[in-house]
């Protein structure tokens, strides 16, 4: 994969491998009709993965919550075809939410099946990681189902530590510290 900056903030084109071309840029609003429309395409797998229990379609508050993001806190970064949001067809979304009174934050992500496997998870997770740092938050966290390697083995490799919930059995839980130098990926 190659990128090239765009002229936006946070904003890059990708060049995959197999030629495609893609935007890495940050949601928004409009895309909120295309990810509903387009979240049938999505395996039930994969959506377990990302939500972490069975979710039938995104209903249009579900839509909203996901799409309509409060900037003082909530950070989210798109991968989608190079057209204007809105027409554009989303292939892959990662969030960053601050949790309330507090120095860390919940990733989520989802690189849909029709992606996966082409570097697009580590980017998007790498840019994640540099939103936190630029905001200084001490920790960002993410909830993983135990199974999913996918996420499991991605997580480590850029540093992730993984804990257990007590009250959770089936869910690990990755904290990246912010406060430590960043490590080479
Ligand atoms: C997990 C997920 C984000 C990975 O995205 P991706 O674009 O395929 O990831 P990449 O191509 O950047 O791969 C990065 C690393 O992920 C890991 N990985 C990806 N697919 C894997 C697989 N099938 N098995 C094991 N490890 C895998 C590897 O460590 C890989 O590193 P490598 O390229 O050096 O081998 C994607 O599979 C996904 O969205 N899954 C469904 C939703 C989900 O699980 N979300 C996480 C919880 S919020």
């Amino acid at each position: 994969m190659t990128s090239r900056q765009l002229p936006e903030r946070w904003s890059q084109q990708l060049q995959l491998d197999d030629g495609r071309i893609l935007w890495l840029r940050p949601l928004d609003p409009a895309d909120a009709e295309p990810i509903r429309q387009t979240f049938s395409l999505l395996s039930p797998e994969e959506i377990r993965m990302r939500f972490l229990h069975p979710v039938k379609e995104l209903t249009p508050d579900m839509t909203r919550r996901l799409t309509e993001l409060d900037p003082s806190h909530e950070f989210a970064l798109v991968a989608a075809e190079p057209l204007p949001p809105g027409e554009a067809l989303v292939g892959a979304v990662a969030r960053l939410s601050i949790d309330e009174g507090t120095r860390r934050a919940e990733y989520a992500i989802l690189v849909s099946h029709f992606l996966t496997g082409k570097g697009l998870g580590r980017m998007l997770m790498k840019q994640l990681i540099r939103w936190a740092r630029l905001k200084r938050l001490d920790e960002i966290y993410g909830d993983v189902l135990d199974e999913n390697t996918a996420m499991l083995d991605l997580a480590r490799s850029l540093g992730f530590r993984r804990e257990m919930l007590p009250d959770d059995p089936g869910i690990v839980r990755v904290r990246l510290d912010l406060r430590r130098k960043p490590s080479l990926q």
